[in-house]
C-alpha cells in the first residue's frame, strides 16, 4: 500500500476535504515519502526531461544572456546569481562552462541555489563541485546585493489552488473520499472572494481559476530585492496568460496520469499563468517584459548560428541528433511555443535584450 495514500486519507478524515495546495504539499514535499524527497525525477531515467537536459546549448545561451544582463547592471564587482529549482544542476554547469571566458563575471557572481529537495541537493553537490555555490532555505536569506535570478521549470512545480465560478458563486475544488474510500474531487462553496485583483480578472462564468500563493510569495520576495538593489529575474516555464481551464497534470515516466493516483510517485504540475505573474510584478514596483515564447527567445539568442557552427564539425549521425534537438526545443508542437520566457527588471535599468518592457 502506498504510504501517502494512508496519510492523506487520515488527514481528510480528521480535518475534512483538502485543498489542492494541501494535497500537493503532502505529495511533493512530505519529509519521508514526498515526490521530491525520495527520488530524482529529472532526466532520461526520471519522469520528465527538461531543456537543459536536452542540450548543453540551452545553458550556453542562458550563460550569454546572464553576462549581457550583468553588463547592463554596470558589471558590479559583486552580485548574487540565484537559480530557483536547479534540478540536477545541469543548467548551471553548462552556464559555467560557457561563461569561463568572462572571468570577471564568474568572479563577481556569488552563486545561490534555492532547492527544497534533499535528493536533488545531493545531486547538485556532486555535479557542481567546481563551482562555489551556497544553498539557501529561504529567499529572504539572500544578502543585500544586486541580483540576477533565473529558473527553468520551477514555477510550474509549485502548489496551486483551483476555484470555479458557477452561477455567480465561487467554489473551491478540493480532494475528499468517495464511499470506497478512494480520492475524488469535490466542489466546496467559498464565502470569500480573492484577496488580490489580478486573480479577479478570471472570474468568468464556468472558468477554472488557478492561483498559487506560493508562486506569488516567492515572486514578491525577489521583486522587492531587485526593486531595492537593482537586478533582473528570468523565468522560463510552460504556461500562458489568464488561462481559465484546468491545467493540473500528473506525469509518471514521461506519460500523463491521474493526479489522484499513487501520491508521492507522480509528478504534479500546472501551467504557469504569466498574466498573473506579470500583474503582480507590476504591483510590486518592478517592470515585467512582454512575454515571448521559448522558440523566439532561443532564436534571438543565436541558437541557429550555434548549431550551424556545430554542424561543421559533426558527422551525419551527430547532425541528425542536432536536428532532433532543435526540433524539440523550437518547434511549436514541442517546447517552442508552450514554453514561455519572461524577464522582470528593476525600473532603473535600460531594456535587456531580447525583451521589450511594458
Ligand atoms: C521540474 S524540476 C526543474 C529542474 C531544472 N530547473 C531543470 O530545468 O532541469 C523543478 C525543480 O524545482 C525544485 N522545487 C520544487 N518545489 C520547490 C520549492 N517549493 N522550493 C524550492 N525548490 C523546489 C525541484 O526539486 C526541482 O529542482
Amino acid at each position: 500500500m502506498n504510504h501517502l495514500t494512508n496519510i492523506i486519507r487520515s488527514a481528510i478524515k480528521e480535518t475534512g476535504p483538502l485543498t489542492i495546495k494541501e494535497y500537493m504539499e503532502i505529495c511533493l514535499y512530505h519529509e519521508k515519502y514526498g515526490y521530491y524527497m525520495t527520488k530524482n525525477p529529472v532526466g532520461r531515467q526520471g519522469d520528465f526531461i527538461t531543456s537543459p537536459e536536452i542540450s548543453p546549448v540551452f545553458g550556453e545561451l542562458i550563460g550569454v544572456w546572464l553576462v549581457h544582463t550583468w553588463k547592463t547592471l554596470g558589471e558590479p564587482s559583486k552580485f548574487s546569481l540565484v537559480e530557483l529549482g536547479p534540478g540536477n544542476g545541469t543548467l548551471l554547469k553548462d552556464i559555467w562552462t560557457a561563461t569561463a571566458k568572462w572571468s570577471k563575471f564568474q568572479k563577481a557572481a556569488d552563486v545561490y541555489l534555492f532547492e527544497r529537495s534533499t535528493v536533488l541537493q545531493k545531486t547538485q553537490r556532486q555535479n557542481l563541485k567546481k563551482i562555489n555555490v551556497k544553498w539557501i532555505e529561504r529567499l529572504e536569506e539572500l544578502p543585500d546585493k544586486k541580483m540576477i535570478c533565473f529558473s527553468n521549470e520551477f514555477f510550474d512545480a509549485l502548489p496551486i489552488r483551483q476555484f470555479t465560478f458557477k452561477n455567480q458563486k465561487l467554489f473551491e475544488k478540493k480532494i475528499s473520499l468517495n464511499r470506497e474510500n478512494e480520492f475524488k474531487f469535490e466542489l466546496v462553496k467559498v464565502q470569500k472572494g480573492f484577496n488580490t485583483k489580478p486573480e479577479e480578472k478570471k472570474l468568468i462564468e464556468r472558468a477554472i481559476i488557478e492561483c498559487s500563493d506560493t508562486q506569488i510569495f516567492i515572486l514578491k520576495t525577489l521583486c522587492e530585492k531587485i526593486k531595492k538593489l537593482q537586478g533582473c529575474i528570468l523565468i522560463i516555464d510552460y504556461g500562458g496568460e489568464y488561462g481559465t481551464v484546468d491545467t493540473l497534470q500528473g506525469v509518471h515516466k514521461n506519460k500523463y496520469c491521474d493526479v489522484l493516483s499513487n501520491p508521492g510517485e507522480v509528478d504534479i504540475t500546472s501551467q504557469v499563468d504569466f498574466g498573473i505573474i506579470t500583474d503582480h510584478s507590476t504591483s510590486f514596483g518592478v517592470q515585467p517584459s512582454k512575454l515571448i515564447n521559448q522558440s523566439d527567445f532561443l532564436r534571438k539568442m543565436g541558437i541557429l548560428d550555434r548549431f550551424a557552427k556545430l554542424k561543421k564539425s559533426s558527422d551525419e549521425k551527430l547532425s541528425q541528433n542536432h536536428h532532433a534537438i532543435l526540433h524539440r526545443l523550437l518547434s511549436y508542437d514541442q517546447m517552442g511555443s508552450l514554453f514561455k520566457v519572461l524577464a522582470i527588471k528593476s525600473s532603473d535599468l535600460i531594456d535587456i535584450y531580447p525583451f521589450s518592457f511594458k
